[in-house]
């Protein structure tokens, strides 16, 4: 298994203090969005493995999950053209760009009745650039790789992405199921 850098596990560590340390949700996603745009910007080497596209659909490696689960850092890889369903976090997330280019539609978080999403905004973030993809209260969105790259992005939230139940919804209809992105395995996609 490779290694993951140094960069990315002392980035992973000072976010389990600043976890540790008693901030707002604003506040703890803001301090680790400057944070992960300082390390883009001073720049690291993701190893192969954890850049590499499935051919069939995107997919997240884990660089870091904490012991308990609260937290973890992903390698996210969307091949040219791959897209996610409209989808939630039920955590926080924060996303920067390593390579390529992601587009995102974000969606007012629907409050149970079904009827079609309302989008709220479109945006495309280049490497380097960071964002707080989501909050507990606000956490909607479908993104894709846009541009004729794979794009690889940093993310972290506050749990165990991999293995979080959350939900997935019609766009049309709002009609929402629930599902478990699950982690690749390391260096093959899966
Ligand atoms: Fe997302």
């Amino acid at each position: 298994m490779s290694n993951i850098p140094v960069e990315i596990a002392e980035f992973a560590n000072r976010c389990e203090s600043k976890m540790k340390s008693g901030l707002t949700e604003e506040e703890l996603t803001a301090q680790i969005r400057d944070d992960l745009e300082a390390v883009l910007d001073k720049g690291f080497d993701l190893p192969t493995p954890f850049t590499t596209p499935n051919p069939d659909h995107y997919v997240m490696y884990p660089l870091y999950i904490s012991d308990d689960g609260d937290f973890c850092v992903a390698s996210a890889v969307w091949g040219v053209g791959q897209r996610t369903p409209v989808h939630g976090h039920e955590t926080w997330g924060v996303v920067g760009i390593y390579s390529g280019r992601e587009t995102e539609k974000q969606f007012e978080k629907p409050t149970g009745s079904s009827s079609a999403l309302v989008e709220t905004g479109e945006v495309t973030w280049r490497p380097g650039e960071v964002t707080v993809c989501c909050t507990t209260d606000d956490d909607v969105h479908e993104v894709w790789s846009d541009g004729n790259e794979p794009c690889v992005g940093i993310h972290v939230y506050g749990a165990n992405i991999g293995e979080l139940r959350r939900r997935k919804y019609d766009p049309m209809t709002g009609e929402e199921s629930w599902f478990v992105s699950t982690w690749a395995p390391i260096g093959v996609g899966g």
